[in-house]
């Protein structure tokens, strides 16, 4: 067995990291980690798991973690991993980052997105071009070769997985592409805040970050641009649902000729994701819904023109928690090992 540490795992990336390890064949969690909830044992933070893991959450110390596991998740905010990552690739361990931190290839683009006052710089820009983008469907070659994983952001992956085989396939032109997407609360992660306070995210949907402000941008820019081959921009507008987790991702562009129908949209979702063994196609006429991959690794993605405007339509649903994070984290995992990438993650969705 592999031994893995969460370092981060009071959070809910880190709750669905456990979950899904403790049904993992092959890996073995050996040690927990967070800040405010070290001292506590893993039932105390999460009765749900008391069952199944007794276990005392440690202080971060990347000696201690060196001497516990083979293998780490970083599962921390962002800006706070980069050093966690340095410190445990450093000791020699393999590490799949769960935040920000290693996702953009290039230091001026972290700093222009990430950069604080107090930060103004990537403090370990030598290691950004050692570190993999988690995202299996696209980067499997890479990741299985990397000893730094970084998984993708929950609405990069919507939208990647949404738009890719579309700009692959040159069937969408790059300009003027939208990316409209909806999360459920858990993407801000455990720590309360207002806008996610129950009153004010339960009754009503809204947009934030509109106009070019949300990060994640950066990434979805990036990983489309790549297959582009040019710097492309898009509009990204994220919407917070009142729900706990899952991301519908409805992207929109104008198709690169006239002659692009639904069923060549359709050819370039399946051509991409025939063999993927987490990605699904949905059948003509059937929608992505956040409710049929809830608790699951599984995405939904369809493609269409639309009858009357020509617009070409692209959607997805993911479990943000899950192919959107932690799912994801142990796929990247599972290909940095030379396993079979589906191992632990082949669990249906919890539904209703
Ligand atoms: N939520 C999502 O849908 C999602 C999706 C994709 C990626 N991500 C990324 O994954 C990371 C974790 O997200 P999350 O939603 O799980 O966040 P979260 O619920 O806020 O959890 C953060 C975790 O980090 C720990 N932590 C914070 N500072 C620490 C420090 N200095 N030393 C040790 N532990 C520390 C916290 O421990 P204490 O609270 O006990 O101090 C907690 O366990 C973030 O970078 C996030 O952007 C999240």
């Amino acid at each position: 067995m592999l031994k893995a540490a969460i370092v981060g795992a009071s959070g809910y990336t880190g709750a669905e990291l456990i979950r899904l390890l403790l049904a993992h064949p092959k890996v073995e969690i050996t040690a927990l980690y967070a800040r405010r909830a070290a001292g506590s044992s893993i039932g105390e933070v999460f009765p749900q798991l008391a069952p199944q893991l007794s276990m005392t959450i440690e202080a971060f110390d990347p000696d201690h973690v060196a001497a516990n596991a083979e293998v780490a998740f970083c599962a921390l905010p962002h800006g706070q991993s980069a050093r966690a990552v340095a410190a445990l690739y450093e000791r020699g361990l393999k590490v799949v980052d769960l935040s920000a931190d290693y996702r953009l290839r290039s230091a001026a683009s972290y700093a222009e997105w990430y950069g604080s006052e107090k930060e103004p710089e990537h403090p370990h820009p030598e290691l950004i071009g050692e570190a993999a983008y988690g995202l299996p469907e696209l980067h499997r070659g890479s990741i299985r070769v990397a000893k730094i994983t970084a998984s993708p952001g929950c609405y990069p992956t919507s939208a990647i997985l949404a738009l890719s085989p579309l700009v692959r396939a040159g069937l969408i032109s790059t300009e003027g592409i939208v990316v409209d997407a909806k999360s459920g609360v858990t993407g801000a992660g455990r720590s309360p805040g207002q806008a996610t306070h129950f009153p004010e995210a339960g009754e009503g949907v809204r947009a934030y970050k509109v106009g070019g402000l949300h990060r994640h941008t950066a990434e979805i820019e990036q990983e489309l641009g790549a297959i582009a081959g040019n710097e492309l921009k898009v509009t990204f507008t994220p919407h917070l649902l009142p729900m706990s987790r899952g991301i519908l991702c409805c992207a929109y562009a104008r198709p690169s000729r006239d002659d692009v129908d639904t069923a060549a949209l359709r050819k370039a979702m399946n051509d991409a994701y025939g063999d993927e063994p987490f990605v699904r196609v949905m059948p003509e006429g059937k929608l992505p819904d956040t409710a049929h991959v809830r608790g699951s690794n599984r995405a939904q993605v369809t493609a269409l023109r639309d009858r009357r405007s020509g617009q070409v339509i692209a959607i997805s649903a993911i479990d943000n928690l899950v192919k959107g994070a932690s799912g994801q984290a142990i796929q990247a995992l599972n290909l940095m090992q030379g396993w079979d990438e589906t191992l632990g993650l082949m669990g249906g969705a919890i539904f209703p």
